[in-house]
């Protein structure tokens, strides 16, 4: 027969006893913690520094999308201003008005013409006739390119208008990009001619 130890008993009833007061009891009130999170979005995007081009999406911290967009439409008319300003920097915006004349000396070619300074050393001899060579008409690649042989850095006689190829070493030695040279003043050149 089996022995009831009256001490088990005894604790198990007072475990349960003391789970049922558990489950009834009230226990203490929960309150919520302050929510910063707006005051971290709004730290966070303070120390973002203010940029003149639309941003993207994600950069918009705690904005939302509707200040994204807001912003890039403000910030896009800004932005064409900018364009504007520096396409009105190329020399092929100079007035007619304003324009100057440089005589160029198409060596190959065998013949002086006067070309004005809102005018490429390209577009200026195929004017005149000429079938020079040419790809891109951006300073992008070298089809187009001439030597200034009148002696030194061919920016002392062309400004470029955003050429990419040349460095700093073949502009020294005369060579030029001619689909985005204008002539700031007389000189001679080999057309077709690249470093
Ligand atoms: S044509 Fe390409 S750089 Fe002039």
């Amino acid at each position: 027969m089996a022995l009831i130890d009256p001490v088990a008993v005894g604790l198990g009833a007072a475990l349960t006893a003391l789970a049922v007061a558990m489950h009834f009891s009230k226990g203490t009130g929960w309150t919520a913690t302050a929510d910063i999170s707006q005051e971290v979005l709004e730290q966070r995007a303070s120390t973002v520094p203010e940029t003149d081009f639309p941003e993207p999406m994600n950069r918009s911290i705690g904005g939302g999308g509707a200040v994204a967009v807001g912003g890039a439409t403000g910030e896009e008319g800004e932005l064409e201003e900018g364009e504007a300003e520096e396409e009105s920097s190329s020399p092929a915006d100079i007035p007619e008005d304003e324009v100057e004349y440089f005589e160029v000396e198409y060596l190959k070619e065998g013949e002086t013409i006067e070309i004005p300074n809102n005018k490429t050393v390209l577009e200026s001899g195929e004017d005149n006739g000429w079938d020079l060579p040419y790809a891109c008409r951006q300073g992008q690649c070298v089809s187009c390119a001439g030597q200034i042989t009148s002696g030194g850095n061919s920016e002392d006689y062309v400004v470029h208008d955003d050429q990419q190829m040349l460095d700093d070493g073949e502009l020294d030695d005369g060579y030029t990009l001619t689909c985005v040279a204008y002539p700031r003043a007389d000189f001679s050149i080999e057309t077709g001619t690249a470093p």
